[in-house]
């Protein structure tokens, strides 16, 4: 045991991540709240409330380390499958967390933004997000920007885009000659943030579920079977070490 410890040094709990070459973007894939309920007897709404809960420790963290942006998956274009009393509670606890971060974003220096179409929500909550947007977009001195895919799709977020950049043609804005990746960059919620380098998936699953398929072309993935309401400061700095260990060569050698 005393040798498994030592071999594996460097390689488990306790590293610390090297600030100096941390990722610019960190996405997370918020997921497993409803097995971590059930594993407790719980009701799945219980692991929502927990998992809203990491959340909040895990984007303080990140501001406090000084990783400028954090993207989260927070409901998706598929999970309005899901029982109606579900959906609502999630609706809830982005509410609730929403009025928290607008009292405080200006005092702890971070913004918020929304990826998804916001369009489907409940009214009062879609005007909640825009005021935080708009106060957000105000927060001079921040730090740290925190996205929240929120009725947020891969699939659909490409068709609003060619929806908008198809439109721009027929006004004569643009041009199908003049089309390149950039430029339709342009046209996705995630205009003007850098393209994820790290896309984190808790609870066990090995896809991707319509999150930012254009922008993690070439993010690095990072796997664990944690479920989202036990993945905890360590557990990101584990990622980070991990992250930091990989070559990344964009197709160069
Ligand atoms: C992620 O946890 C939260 C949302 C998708 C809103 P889940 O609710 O998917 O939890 P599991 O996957 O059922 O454990
Ligand atoms: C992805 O998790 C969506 C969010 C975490 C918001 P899901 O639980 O909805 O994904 P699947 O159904 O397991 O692919
Ligand atoms: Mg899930």
């Amino acid at each position: 045991m005393a040798f498994w410890h030592r071999k594996n040094r460097g390689r488990g709990a306790g590293e610390k991540p090297d600030p100096a070459r941390l990722p610019r973007h960190v996405a997370i894939i918020m997921d497993g709240n409803g097995r971590w309920a059930k594993k407790r007897g719980l009701p799945r709404t219980a692991g929502h409330a927990a998992g809203a809960e990491t959340f909040r420790t895990i984007a303080y963290y990140c501001r406090d380390l000084g990783i400028p942006y954090l993207t989260v998956y927070a409901f998706s274009t598929e999970n309005w499958k899901r029982p109606a009393e579900e959906v609502s509670t999630i609706m809830d606890l982005l509410r609730k967390y929403l009025l928290e971060a607008l009292e405080k974003m200006e005092k702890d220096g971070f913004r918020i933004r929304f990826f998804g179409d916001l369009e489907p929500l409940p009214p009062a909550l879609r005007e909640l997000c825009l005021e935080a947007e708009q106060t957000g977009s105000q927060v001079t001195a921040a730090r740290h920007q925190v996205n929240v895919c929120l009725n947020y799709g891969g699939r659909d977020e490409i068709l609003r885009a060619a929806r908008a950049w198809a439109q721009a043609c027929q006004t004569g804005r643009e041009s199908p000659e003049e089309l390149t990746e950039a430029v339709f960059s342009h046209y996705l919620d995630t205009a003007g943030i850098p393209d994820p380098d790290l896309v984190i998936r808790p609870s066990g699953e090995l896809r991707l579920s319509n999150f930012l398929p254009w922008q993690s072309a070439y993010a690095e993935f990072y796997f664990t079977d944690t479920l989202w309401p036990d993945f905890g400061p360590a557990e990101l700095d584990k990622a980070l070490v991990d992250y930091q260990r990989r070559q990344r060569r964009f197709g160069g050698v």
